[in-house]
């Protein structure tokens, strides 16, 4: 064990501040007096970006594999497969000499409008918490750190570098922590990035309250705290916040201004020692797994479409597919020759090399006749002589396969969607091939969802091949032929139309901040309040085969929050082929103080099921399954009563429903106040104690008013809710002291009762 301690005393003022800001663009300051290495991060999420040049942002990249990005790994709904993709990656970093790979993204997909979707998981928390800390879990067993990121609230790209989210305390808890507190506290990333943009007037990079007392305080975060690349605006604030290693580097004025502080007394050099600490902890444990060597570039590109595979998500199909063999095929589409696989910015990676769909649909169609037609143009422009030539060949053939991709222009990091259309040519095409063959499959590729009301009638089946990776067109292929069984299921809700969408009216902020006014209800916590249809909704996908759920059962009706229960059921692969279901987990609150989501993902699991074979599957529910966050508590709250449990296939497709009667072993404080309703009084087991007898007197001088309607009002609802103080100022007349004083000697014996 290496003793920091001893090695920070050793440390000049200059050395420890040069420490926490990088030597180049990816590499931290080595400190050659004492021994201490420096260390290497890349990007990161889905392949190893080991730019050549490290003094350079984005030079050429050394060749990695490109595995698929994250709306797709999410879409697998499998930990277990995402673990091996991290295993891969971790390998690969270790031979390009990578200790630490800057991944993955756990933010929530706010708005399907946000241009970097495609590297983050999910709307929804659950999902994208498992899944991060599986990736972390993954690249971290073979010694290679992660970088959680982008911590907090980076959720768009318009201002990305200023605008200021501005989110409730509740939303931020229950929405946008938990999948970073997941994959903090079971993934342990050795490393958490912090966001570009403000959250709550505070940017992201010098928020105390978020990297000092969330992520380090309340989660126990032990790892280093980097900012995103330039991200730091002040260094002095952003140490004092709790940001320990500013990136990129040198910047040698800054690391002057932080010696400088120590040395006027601004900054305690003890919070320079933490970062120190910190920063050599993780530099150490880089240090411990020798670099170099090689990859299997053809074990990681089979394993990459093995991910693609489980994550196509199969939207539509009216029988055509699995493909029947037929003799005459239409591939159609630009993107069948040049696949679109992975996003723009700094998550793009220089292939090992790039499956073309083209090519793997030709493998695998035996003697059929196969012609092909590019069906849009490379740019945006509309080129009607493009259609006409593939109508010509669809009509011609048994199948037209349709590929459409989503032009780098309507998505990448830097910018967002301004709408969720293809392009007018792109629904021109799949119209006019749709009107001629009506065996059309259209195979998407995209990184966020597209609104289709406009040509899905066109289409016979539709796959959503996602941002698939380097090796996505064999996974495409393999399920088009039913070489393999599709499994995946949507992470997001495909909408109807923009104007649907959760953020619609929030997006994306003016006047420098953006405000997230729909709460907590975003993805299908909004479609399921607002009763509103959807075009797939959250957790969808089909299968070549079909499921039967049953026996679904709980291990107790009745429950303390803190036993948390499990729930089982059986379920058999009713069809002909074997294949893997997601069984999903949902929790609703029967009766609850504060507004809850209709239904809450806590729980989902993937079996693989043979023609025939019958599994169970059990998943467990935990005290956090039902509690949600209090803001004037401070703190998770369970109520108790009744919930339902809900077993479904998607969240719209719910299979089973579970009552079960939760007891809440907790004991809140009294947070009652001047403000405090007579409903409140009477909820609060405290207030109650204290103030039921003046209620009775209270009802009973006033029942000849509280019987009915006074004034057109009911008076006893009106009552309820008034605060307890409003109603005694009026009856001040024939109260013994002034109203504020007895409230306040009932709030004093309130607060003190021990119950
Ligand atoms: C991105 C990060 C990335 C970093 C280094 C930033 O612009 O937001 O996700 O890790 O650059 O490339």
């Amino acid at each position: 064990m290496t003793d920091i301690q001893s090695i920070i005393a050793k440390m000049t003022l200059e050395e420890k501040a040069g420490l926490c800001t990088g030597a180049n663009s990816w590499s931290t300051t080595a400190v050659e007096r004492l021994g201490l290495p420096e260390m290497t991060v890349s990007d990161g999420p889905h392949g190893v970006r080991r730019v050549e040049d490290l003094d350079a942002i984005s030079a050429p990249s050394l060749p990695a594999t490109c595995f698929p990005t994250a709306s797709c790994t999410a879409s697998t709904w499998n930990p277990g497969l995402l673990h091996s993709m991290g295993q891969a990656l971790a390998e690969e970093a270790i031979a390009l000499k990578v200790d630490v790979l800057l991944g993955p993204g756990a933010n929530m997909k706010r708005s399907p409008l946000g241009g970097r979707n495609f590297e983050y998981f999910s709307e929804d928390p659950c999902l994208a918490g498992e899944m991060a800390a599986a990736l972390i879990q993954g690249i971290q067993s073979k010694g290679v750190g992660t970088s959680l990121k982008h911590f907090a609230a980076n959720n768009q790209e318009y201002r990305r570098f200023a605008i200021n989210a501005e989110v409730d305390e509740r939303s931020l808890r229950e929405i946008y922590l938990p999948a970073f507190e997941t994959a903090v506290k079971k993934g342990r990333p050795w490393t958490v990035m912090c966001a570009y943009n403000k959250l709550n007037g505070s940017y992201c990079s010098e928020n105390q309250r978020l990297l000092t007392d969330i992520l380090k305080g309340e989660w126990g975060f032990e790892g280093l705290v980097v900012s995103d690349w330039g991200a730091v605006h002040d260094r002095v604030k952003s140490l004092l916040g709790g940001l320990d290693l500013e990136m990129p580097g040198p910047k040698p004025l800054r690391v002057q201004k932080v010696v400088e502080a120590v040395r006027s007394g601004a900054l305690d050099e003890r919070v320079l020692d933490e970062a120190v600490r910190r920063i050599l902890g993780i530099v150490f444990k880089a240090a411990q797994t020798p670099k170099g060597g090689r990859f299997d570039l053809e074990a990681h590109h089979a394993l990459a479409q093995k991910v693609a595979s489980e994550g196509m998500v199969l939207l539509k199909n009216n029988g055509l597919l699995p493909l029947q063999a037929p003799q005459h095929i239409a591939v159609i589409g630009r993107s069948a020759e040049k696949p679109y696989y992975q996003g723009g910015g700094s998550s793009n990676i220089n292939p090992t090399k790039v499956a073309i769909p083209y090519k793997e649909i030709q493998a695998r169609a035996g003697q059929a006749e196969l012609t092909y037609a590019a069906g849009y143009p490379e740019d945006g422009s509309y080129q009607q002589a493009l259609i006409d030539e593939a109508v010509d060949l669809a009509r011609k053939a048994e199948v037209a396969v349709l590929c459409v991709a989503l032009p780098a222009s309507k998505e990448s990091e830097g910018y967002d969607r301004v709408d969720l259309d293809l392009t007018a040519q792109q629904v021109a095409l799949i119209k006019a091939v749709g009107a001629v063959q009506s065996n059309t499959v259209v195979v998407l590729n995209n990184g966020a969802p597209v609104v289709m009301s406009a040509w899905i009638d066109s289409a016979a089946a539709i796959l959503e091949g996602w941002m698939m990776g380097q090796a996505g067109a064999g996974a495409l292929a393999d399920i088009l032929f039913g070489r393999v069984n599709p499994s995946g299921k949507l992470a997001e809700t495909f909408p109807l139309r923009l104007a649907d969408t959760p953020a619609y009216l929030n997006w994306p902020g003016e006047t420098g901040t953006v405000r997230y006014g729909e709460g907590l209800f975003i993805g299908y916590r909004y479609y399921d309040a607002r009763q509103q249809p959807v075009q797939f909704p959250f957790g969808f996908g089909l299968s070549y085969t079909s499921f039967k759920y049953e026996h679904a059962r709980v291990s107790a009706a009745t429950l303390k929050d803190v036993e948390g229960v499990t729930v089982s059921v059986d379920v058999t692969n009713t069809g002909k082929l074997a294949g893997q279901e997601i069984v999903q987990v949902y929790v609703h609150e029967r009766k609850s103080t504060l507004v809850r989501p209709e239904k809450e993902l806590k729980g989902f699991s993937k079996v693989e099921l043979q023609p025939g074979e019958t599994r169970t599957v059990s998943i467990a529910l935990d005290f956090r399954s039902f509690a949600y966050y209090h803001p004037a508590y401070r703190q998770w709250v369970t109520e108790s009563g009744e919930f339902d449990i809900l077993v479904g296939a998607s969240s719209a497709d719910i299979r089973a429903s579970l009552a079960v009667t939760l007891q809440s072993t907790l004991n809140l404080p009294c947070i009652l106040d001047r403000e405090s309703t007579i409903q409140e009084w009477l909820e609060d087991p405290r207030g109650k104690a204290v103030f039921e007898p003046m209620f009775q007197q209270m009802t009973a001088q006033l029942s000849s008013l509280l019987g009915g309607e006074v004034g057109g009002m009911d008076m006893l609802g009106f009552m309820m809710i008034m605060p307890l103080l409003s109603i005694l100022h009026f009856q001040e007349s024939v109260l013994p002291m002034p109203a504020d004083e007895l409230v306040d000697g009932m709030l004093a014996q309130a607060h003190a009762l021990q119950i």
